[in-house]
């Protein structure tokens, strides 16, 4: 895969090459490939069949020139239990230990688009934090983006979310081992 020289994608000029669009049942979904298998067959088997029954929301950002699929992302409502010092750490004086998030269930970029930009997997990020701020400003509290960070396909993908601002959740840390539970607070 050629790495050189990929144009960096910012919410400056994401809009430039890409837009969003949100998956139905008339979607296109031919075409997409990622570096995991599992993440292509989500896509074209059980993308449509979770939004029809309302258990997941998958965006879909596209190319403008040729509308391929250049990333997807899963979106559901979650609530994390958060430990005595995290609770600390974010300032949340409650006496409960659930607090209100959403999850990015899958997150995905086309290879072949991997190739020609950086920084696509950020640009989703943001994205699914703006549906979160939107959620908590228009219609229910939402505090946290969260993410089951798959290390069974690649252990790196930590850092990814680390870079982006995620910390790994002490009450879930290493209770399964294929994924980390990881939480960005979105008001902090
Ligand atoms: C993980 C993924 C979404 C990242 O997308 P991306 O467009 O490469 O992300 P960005 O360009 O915004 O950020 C990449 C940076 O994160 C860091 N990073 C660390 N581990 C990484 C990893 N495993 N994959 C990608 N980036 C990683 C690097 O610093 C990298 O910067 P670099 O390009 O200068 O090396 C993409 O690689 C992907 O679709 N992977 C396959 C599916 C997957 O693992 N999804 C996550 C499931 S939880």
């Amino acid at each position: 895969m050629m790495m050189n020289n990929r144009i960096l994608i910012s919410p400056y000029n994401g809009l430039k090459f890409f837009y969003f669009e949100k998956l139905n049942a008339t979607s296109s979904l031919e075409g997409f490939c990622c570096s995991v298998q599992e993440y292509n067959e989500y896509l074209t088997t059980d993308a449509v069949r979770s939004r029809k029954d309302h258990i997941a929301l998958t965006w879909l950002l596209r190319d403008k020139e040729q509308k391929k699929i250049v990333s997807y992302m899963s979106l559901i409502t979650d609530s994390i239990k958060i430990s005595i010092a995290e609770k600390k750490f974010h300032s949340l004086n409650y006496p409960f230990k659930m607090i209100p998030s959403i999850k990015i269930a899958k997150l995905a970029v086309d290879e072949i688009f991997l190739g020609k930009y950086k920084g696509i997997g950020t640009y989703m990020i943001e994205f699914a934090e703006s549906r979160t701020r939107f959620c908590d400003e228009i219609h229910a509290a939402c505090r946290f983006l969260t993410v089951d960070a798959d290390i069974e396909h690649n252990a790196k993908v930590l850092d990814f979310y680390k870079k982006n601002g995620f910390f790994v959740n002490e009450e879930l840390y290493n209770k399964n081992r294929k994924t980390i539970s990881m939480r960005k607070d979105i008001y902090y």
